[in-house]
Parts: C-alpha cells; structure tokens; sequence
C-alpha cells in the first residue's frame, strides 16, 4: 500500500512538471516561435518588394535618361556614367547595359564589356519586357529594364544586379534576438513550471503523507490543505471519509459493547440464580421452581435478542432483496392488531384501529408488518392501565400514512432522537422490568428506510406519543445508501 502511495506520488509529480512545462511550451513559446518567424520572413518579403520598387523607378529613369542622351553612345556619357556608378554603389549592386546585338556596352564591375550576354531575359528585354526577380540563395534582386521611348522597339537593355545585404543583416540581427527573447521565455517558462509544480506537488505531498499518518489510526488530527480551491475540496472530501469513519468506528465499538452487555445480563442472572438455588440444597421444591421459571425467563430474553440481533444482521445484508408484492394495507393492520390483542387486554390499553381511506401499496409486507408491530407494541408496553393505542390509516398522492398515537408514558424531548439506536431505552430499569432489548425501533427503523419511507416521533412526557410512518404508495427502485440519507435527512438526523 506504502508502496503503491509512493510509486502514485513520484509518477503524479512528474507528469505534473512535465505536463505544465509543455503547457506552458504550448502556449508560449511554441506559438512565439512560429509568431516570431512569421514576423521574420514576412519581413525580408516587404523589404525586398519595397527595394525591387524603388530600384525598378530608378532604372527606369536611368533607362529613359541613357535613351534621351542617345544610346548607345551616352553609355559613355559622364552624367549617365555616374547615374550608373551611384545606383550600383547605393544598391551594392552591378548595372550592365546590352545593346541591340546582347553585346555587353557597359559593366560597373568592367569585366564583360564588350562581351556577348547569353540571357534569355536580356532576349525577352529586348523585345520590350521588363522583369524583377528575387533569388533568395545569393540574396540578389535582378532587374531588367529596356532602353526605349514610350512605345518604341527598345535599343537595348539595362541589366541591374542589387545587392540585399543590409535586408539579410537587419533579417539576421531580428533572428538573433527573437532567438534569444525565446531562450529568455523559455528559461522563464520552466523557472515558472517548476515553482508552480513544486507548490502544487507539495500541496500534494502534504495530502499523501496526511493520508498515510491517518492510515495508523483514527486518532490524527483532520487534514487542513487550503491553499488552492481543488486541493481544499479533495481534503474536505476527506475530512469527511474521515469523521464518517470515526462515527463507523465509534458505533461499531459502542454496538459491540452494548451486544456485550446485553447478552452478558441475563448469563449474569442465570448464574446468580443457579448459584443460589445450588447453595441451599435443603431449599423447598417450590422454590426451586420458583428459581427454574426465573431461569427460563431469563434464558427467553437471552434468545429474544439473540433473534433480534439476527433479524437486524439480516435487515442490513438483505437491504437489496426485498420481496416487493402489492399489499392491502387495511388488511395486514387488522392482523397485526389481532396478533396484538391478548398483551393489549392483559394490560388494559384499548386498541383502535381507523382506516380513513384504505390502501394497496408495494411493499415487503413481512418486514414492514414487523416494523408496525413493534411500534404498536411499544404504544401498548409503554402505556397506562386504562390508556389506548389509536391506529389511523390514510392515503396522500404518493404514499400512505400511518399514525400510532398512545397515551402512555411519553418520551422525554432529549431522548427522542436516540430512540432508533440499537440497545437505546429511556428508561433501563423501568424497560427491564416491561421487557425488552432496545432493538425493535431501529429494526422497525431500517425496514421502513428499506422501503423510502420515512418515520417522524412527537411525544409529550406524562401524555403519549405520536409515530407517523409514511411509506409511497409504488416501490422505489433507487440506492439504498440514498434512500437513507434522504431520510435521514427528512428526519432532520446527523
Ligand atoms: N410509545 C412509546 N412510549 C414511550 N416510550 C417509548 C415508546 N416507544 C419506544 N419508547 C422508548 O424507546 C425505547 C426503544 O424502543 P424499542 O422498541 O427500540 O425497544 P424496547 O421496546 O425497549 O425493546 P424491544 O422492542 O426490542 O423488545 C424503549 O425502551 C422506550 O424507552
Ligand atoms: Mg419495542
């Protein structure tokens, strides 16, 4: 399990790191790199279409000047000379002019004159066709511009060669620093991945070694993590399993002490009167049976919650199996109160029975007719000579309503919300001396959550009490453990 915590917590960590910092990756640097090198060759595009404009202009005057002065004779001219001279320096640039025969006339680098170009663009130019043309591997602009009047066959060719040097050193000097800007992101980026990632791990961290100190026993401290909101609501989660555990465990341990105490009463007893009758042999025979029926009675109440302790068990494992079956309501109260009949005339409690609007409902009618039992029963235990039981029937939309309302004893305010725990009763000495175990209300209790109901107790001390069961009219197919916590809930109970 340590293992297995451990291996969770590095495997979690890393990935965490990893995925922030790709996340960060993404959608930083990785979108600042295509950005950035968009920017770049965009860049280089204009520049050069800017410089391919002017310098097109520019031939074109030199062209229609060198046309004007008479070509190709003013080749030679000074002024076209030095028009020639000063575009090839601005531009870091050659300028050739060709005429009529591709014959070179004039080259500012002076090594083709005289020579024959074989250029098929130089060819097209002489037909009148100016061209620009880029080559991005030796970074020059080549443009070609004939030599002629508006209209008239061109008498020859400028050929100009225009460096983009200073394009490539600004397009350079922008790469360096894009370059570096995105180190510079980078760096910042993992610098933050890694502190976000060590605070979120250690969030974690904190969580985990919280967890394993609670696995040593119940006895830690709550887990107290609030610094991010996700963090906070897995440890409130928690906190919960936690007290939900301890309440597990704190009435597990009071239900194993009470079964204890109440299986060990009546062997006490049995001892005691064993004992008893044993230390005086020369007892008469009546009071050994005196003794002997004590004896049975307290070996009856021994069974008695022995099978109620049994019938609880099996509550809780079958709380899925129920055997669901329509059932006349009106009837299975008749017989309950039947079977009830001969306690409620040995103790004088009259037993009334109303229906107002009689019922068929889906229920388990075993389970739910010995919740009724016992809940009528209790109105005739904890009665008065003289008092009555008064049993309604009645209907609403959805579900049935049953009222037991006794004028017995009543049930003190603070007490009511105990009654359903197993083992609870008001009064131990005056319970022991009616009978009983302190089991049937929360048998009673789990059936009738087994079926969605729900069931409310208002009592006056002195006055009686007043059980109202309500149950729907058609099952519910819906998980226990909601069932219960709605009725929980309903009934306003931790
Ligand atoms: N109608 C009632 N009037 C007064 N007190 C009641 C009434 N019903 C229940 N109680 C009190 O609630 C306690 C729990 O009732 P519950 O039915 O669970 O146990 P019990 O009657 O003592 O024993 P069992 O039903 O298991 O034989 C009773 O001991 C009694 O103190
Ligand atoms: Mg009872």
């Amino acid at each position: 399990m340590r293992e297995s915590i451990g291996k969770f917590r590095i495997k979690f960590s890393r990935s965490l790191r990893l995925d922030l910092f790709l996340i960060i990756c993404l959608v930083g640097i990785i979108p600042g790199a295509i950005l950035s090198e968009a920017f770049l060759s965009n860049y280089e595009k204009k520049a050069v279409e800017t410089r391919i404009r002017t310098a097109k202009e520019q031939c074109l005057i030199i062209s229609d000047h060198l046309y004007q002065l008479g070509y190709p004779d003013a080749a030679e001219n000074g002024t076209a000379s030095s028009e020639l001279a000063l575009i090839s320096d601005l531009y870091d640039g050659r300028v050739m002019l060709i005429g009529p025969d591709l014959k070179a006339v004039k080259d500012t680098y002076s090594r083709c004159e005289g020579r024959y170009i074989v250029s098929a663009k130089a060819a097209r130019g002489l037909l009148g066709e100016s061209s620009s043309e880029y080559d991005s591997d030796s970074r020059m602009i080549e443009i070609v511009t004939p030599i002629s009047a508006r209209d008239a066959e061109p008498v020859g060719v400028m050929l100009t060669y225009i460096g983009t040097s200073d394009i490539a050193s600004v397009l350079e000097n922008s790469r360096k620093l894009c370059t570096l800007l995105l180190l510079a992101l980078s760096a910042i980026a993992l610098g933050i991945a890694i502190v976000v990632a060590a605070k979120i791990i250690g969030q974690f961290r904190r969580l985990s070694a919280s967890v394993e100190n609670i696995r040593y026993g119940f006895d830690e401290e709550k887990i107290s993590i609030f610094d991010y909101r996700e963090t906070a609501q897995i440890n409130d989660a928690f906190n919960q399993v936690i007290t939900r555990m301890k309440n597990l465990d704190d009435s597990r341990s009071e239900f194993v002490a009470n079964v204890s105490h109440e299986l060990k009463t009546p062997i006490t007893s049995i001892k005691l009167l064993a004992e008893s009758i044993t230390a005086e042999p020369d007892a008469p025979k009546e009071l050994y049976g005196e003794f002997m029926s004590d004896i049975i009675a307290e070996v009856d109440r021994e069974d008695k919650i022995i099978n109620d302790l049994l019938s609880l068990v099996k509550m809780d494992r079958t709380a899925t199996d129920l055997k669901i079956e329509k059932c006349d309501i009106d009837t299975m109260l008749e017989g309950i109160i039947k079977r009830l009949m001969p306690i409620a005339d040995r103790d004088k409690v009259e037993l009334i029975f109303e229906t107002i609007r009689p019922v068929i409902a889906e229920v388990d009618e075993t389970k739910l007719s010995s919740a009724f039992t016992n809940i009528i029963e209790n109105g005739i235990k904890y009665n008065h000579e003289g008092g009555t039981v008064k049993i309604t029937l009645d209907s609403e939309p959805m579900q049935f309503v049953v009222t037991v309302e006794d004028t017995g004893i009543g049930i003190p305010k603070e007490d009511i919300p105990n009654i359903f725990e197993r083992f609870y009763r008001v009064d131990k000495s005056h319970s022991r001396e009616i009978g009983g175990t302190g089991l049937g209300l929360a048998i009673a209790r789990s059936s009738i959550l087994m079926h969605k109901g729900t069931v409310k107790v208002d009592s006056t001390p002195g006055e009686g009490s007043r059980f109202e069961i309500k149950i729907p009219l058609s099952y519910i197919v819906a998980p226990a453990s909601e069932a219960v916590q709605e009725n929980e809930a309903k009934e306003g109970r931790p």
